[in-house]
């Protein structure tokens, strides 16, 4: 009745004055996931509630994804007071971890090494965001909210096509650990399509997580047993690494373009940054770039990889490094950059100046395409909370390296460091010293869970996909700026460049073959992709048609949903 009488005064002002869609969305990447989502709703629970039940639950059923070995960035909104956060639960390097981990005495990067075991592995956020979520943001128990995850755990979840192909991507990896081994795989080969797969001890664990909080995990017999797996097997982590974890609590990137407001992440995300980079260069030119598709392409390719090089060269842990936030973000910097684009030519990667003391690396391998894991969950509720979070292992199942008696599969996500000046990391992605290994240190991400917000329409969205992330929330903003609903956003075709390699990364169906000769005779190279980009999930209210909607990425198995609230008895 409220609900109707302020929608009718709505009306009457010629504007929206409602608080909330009045019903709940979720786009997560597993059915099981969203279904999650919807039990804690159904239970009383808000959007806070219901990442914690996503996030969990993925942790179970996509472990390949994400997991409590993990960590990630959740933007969140808060509807009564309007507070737009970015809960940083991304992993630390240990305290033992040094710039040469990775190198042999010649001083090589020894291969293999910053993703394969234990020794690849960061300080885990994960299970501190899911405290942290349902204590401060959360109305019902962290118990509560990992029920569904408990269940899926102890139960088992059918494997899926998925699975098995990111499985067999890691199967070496896999096979090195007994325990991972065990658990998802079968005497050492593949499980069957549909089989189930069943966690006990992931199950403990999260219930020693539901019972203690965070301290259930980062400290006592957990703790003890994380840290001893990992010793034994040839890492460096500590008790105190694991005592000493802290969560912050950021400011997000706020920025203004084409009248919409985008809330994205802030570093150790590089993606908030790079993002209005791109939008201001855009801008910069009255946002004349949409006539002709070439010139629309040659543009925002020519912006991404500004927005890269500069990634390289000054992103990195805003608690141990100087970024230049201000001039990066200022237009000022974004119309000299601008200027600099030749709307002709293209500029090599190699004629953009990098820092004289930046020594660069050896030319980048092929970004492995076969690596499109880690996570990305959208959920609104009906009060107008929401929440997108990017979350990951890294590579697909991490290290693949699990602590024996935890069913804690572990990250790699150490190879997100530079493990040298100028080496390319598993994306193909380069750094230096501002993303160099210390101790402590957050390594740089491209996770970029966003925010759009129109006069109109409210977007929550985001995807997995490593370095394409940036380029394709980029995709994913423009399309929304320009009236794109969830499902056409999810669909688009997505192209991406990072500076280097110098090439325009497409899906296939993504250029026309007159836009590639186009291309080509400007100078741009151009790398055709078969396996498709991203998996993305993205929440859609609009205000003023009154209108909630939600997709999933066509290219993964995810489900999206939108649904009335039970009402209370
Ligand atoms: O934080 C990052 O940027 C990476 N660890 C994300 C990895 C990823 O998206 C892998 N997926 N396809």
């Amino acid at each position: 009745m409220l609900r109707l009488l302020l929608s009718m005064l709505a009306v009457f002002a010629g504007q929206s004055l409602q608080a909330g869609p009045g019903q709940h969305a979720v786009a997560s990447a597993h059915p099981l996931a969203t279904a999650a989502a919807q039990e804690v709703l159904a239970a009383g629970g808000n959007a806070f509630d219901a990442a914690v039940a996503v996030t969990a639950a993925l942790g179970v059923v996509e472990p390949q994804g994400s997991g409590l070995g993990g960590g990630g960035f959740f933007l969140v909104h808060r509807a009564d007071d309007g507070r737009s956060v970015m809960v940083d639960a991304r992993e630390t390097a240990p305290a033992a971890a040094h710039p040469d981990l990775y190198l042999d005495a010649d001083g090589e990067v020894i291969p293999g090494l910053s993703l394969d075991g234990p020794l690849a592995a960061a300080i885990p956020g994960m299970p501190a965001a899911l405290g942290h979520l349902a204590a401060n943001y959360g109305r019902l128990s962290l118990a509560k909210n990992l029920e569904p995850a408990i269940r899926l755990a102890e139960e088992g979840f059918p494997v899926d096509a998925t699975f098995l192909q990111m499985a067999g991507f890691r199967l070496h990896a896999l096979r090195d650990g007994a325990d991972a081994a065990r658990v998802f795989l079968r005497e050492g080969d593949l499980p069957e399509e549909g089989e189930a797969i069943v966690q006990p001890e992931l199950a403990a664990t999260l219930r020693r997580l539901a019972d203690r909080g965070p301290a259930g995990f980062y400290e006592g017999e957990i703790a003890q047993r994380l840290v001893e797996g990992v010793r034994a097997a040839g890492g460096i982590w500590a008790l105190e690494d694991l005592a000493n974890y802290e969560l912050v609590e950021r400011e997000p990137v706020v920025l203004h373009y084409c009248g919409a407001r985008v809330v994205s992440a802030s570093p150790p995300s590089s993606g908030g940054i790079a993002i209005g980079q791109m939008l201001h260069i855009l801008a910069a030119g009255g946002n004349r770039y949409g006539d002709d598709e070439v010139d629309r392409v040659h543009l925002l390719v020519e912006a991404m990889r500004r927005a890269y090089r500069d990634r390289a060269l000054y992103l990195g842990d805003p608690d141990h490094v100087d970024i230049p936030v201000e001039r990066l973000l200022s237009m000022e910097y974004a119309s000299g950059l601008r200027a600099d684009i030749d709307p002709e030519r293209a500029t090599p990667s190699t004629e953009l100046p990098l820092d004289p003391d930046a020594v660069p690396g050896p030319v980048p391998p092929a970004i492995d395409s076969e690596s499109e894991q880690t996570t990305h969950f959208s959920v609104m509720d009906a009060e107008g909370n929401r929440v997108a979070a990017t979350i990951t292992l890294n590579y697909p199942f991490g290290s693949a390296f699990m602590p024996p008696g935890t069913g804690v599969l572990l990250n790699n996500e150490m190879d997100d460091f530079a493990t040298r000046p100028g080496e390319p990391n598993v994306y193909g992605l380069i750094g230096f010293e501002a993303n160099a290994i210390r101790p402590h240190r957050r390594p740089l991400s491209s996770m970029s869970p966003t925010f759009v917000e129109t006069p109109d329409r409210i977007a929550v969205l985001g995807t997995p996909g490593g370095s394409r992330i940036i380029t394709m929330v980029l995709h994913g903003i423009l399309a929304i700026v320009e009236g794109a609903g969830a499902s056409e956003v999810v669909q688009a075709r997505r192209f991406h460049h990072q500076y280097l390699p110098d090439r325009i990364e497409y899906e296939t169906a993504a250029l026309g073959s007159r836009v590639q000769l186009e291309l080509a005779r400007r100078g741009h190279a151009l790398s055709p992709q078969i396996r498709p980009f991203g998996n993305m999930q993205v929440v859609i209210w609009d205000r003023q048609r009154d209108r909630l909607e939600a997709a999933s990425d066509p290219r993964g198995n995810g489900s999206a949903a939108v649904f009335t609230p039970v009402p209370a008895r």
